[in-house]
């Protein structure tokens, strides 16, 4: 099988790629990033998938809601993550209202995504309202990632961040709908929030490969927002997050030494100095 091989002679993530990895079994590890820095960090240490998600409204806004993030701001985000990646493939996140109003809408939006951003694919959330959109962009070249279960741009309308498909309906829902998207063309689907049992059934499903967040370990990858699981976000502590670092913490630390140091003219020293 031949990849594609960019600039930096390293071959790089692609739909096909992420497809074999579920065929054979191998689990697909992503995180967000919202800048060149961490997408660096994250993309020499071998994460396949990197999620310019619009939780960038939450994670560098400090917003509230997702659902005030523009699509300026996902492109500004998106062009730094894919100049501080090489290997991992980078989907952009299309914010609440960039696909919803028309198909030339969202059509010209995931256009601005690809050329403007610099992204190889691009996330929506929802269902089945929004499979014929999904089918004429991957009709077109414009790889689609869907995103079922929780969805936080729908906030208004739920009224709550509690787990989806925990009653039988709302599971065979989030199953059809994960049918219609596959059939649609999407190349995976963000399982958020559900059922472990039900992450199994959907991911055993489809041939696309579902990347969880709280959806249980059956899914073909998984997702985590990398604040979340570095410990930099000490406020939010979901079941589903695991923390790998506490860095507030060691953020804390570093900043109380230095700020001490200057105060107390120990910083620079004469090594330190010109
Ligand atoms: O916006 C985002 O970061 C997401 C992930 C949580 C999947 O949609």
């Amino acid at each position: 099988m031949s990849y594609l091989q960019n600039k930096f002679n390293v071959k790089k993530i692609t739909t096909l790629r992420l497809q074999e990895m579920k065929q054979a079994g191998k689990k697909i590890a992503a995180l967000t990033s919202y800048d060149a820095l961490t997408a660096k960090i994250f993309d020499d240490a071998g994460i396949e998938l990197l999620l310019v998600g619009d939780s960038l409204g939450n994670v560098v806004q400090g917003l509230e809601t997702t659902i005030p993030v523009t699509l300026d701001q996902v492109i500004y985000h998106t062009k730094a993550v894919v100049n501080g990646a090489r290997r991992a493939m980078i989907v952009a996140d299309m914010p609440f209202m960039t696909f919803q109003i028309s198909d030339e809408d969202a059509f010209y939006n995931a256009g601005r995504l690809m050329k403007e951003g610099g992204a190889e694919a691009v996330k929506m959330e929802g269902g089945r309202s929004i499979a014929p959109k999904i089918k004429m962009m991957t009709e077109s070249g414009i790889p689609v990632m869907g995103h079922l279960g929780l969805t936080p741009q729908s906030i208004h309308k739920f009224g709550s961040y509690r787990a989806r498909g925990t009653t039988p309906d709302e599971a065979e829902r989030i199953m059809e709908d994960a049918l219609i998207l596959q059939d649609a063309g999407v190349f995976a689907i963000v399982l958020e929030k559900i059922p472990a049992e039900l992450g199994k059934k959907v991911s055993d499903s489809l041939s696309a490969p579902t990347i969880g967040i709280g959806a249980g370990p059956h899914c073909d990858g998984q997702i985590l927002v990398y604040t979340d699981m570095l410990g930099i976000t000490t406020d939010f502590s979901p079941r589903f997050v695991r923390r790998y670092a506490r860095l507030h913490e060691v953020i804390t630390e570093s900043i109380s030494h230095y700020l001490e140091d200057v105060k107390n003219g120990e910083f620079p020293n004469l090594d330190e100095s010109y």
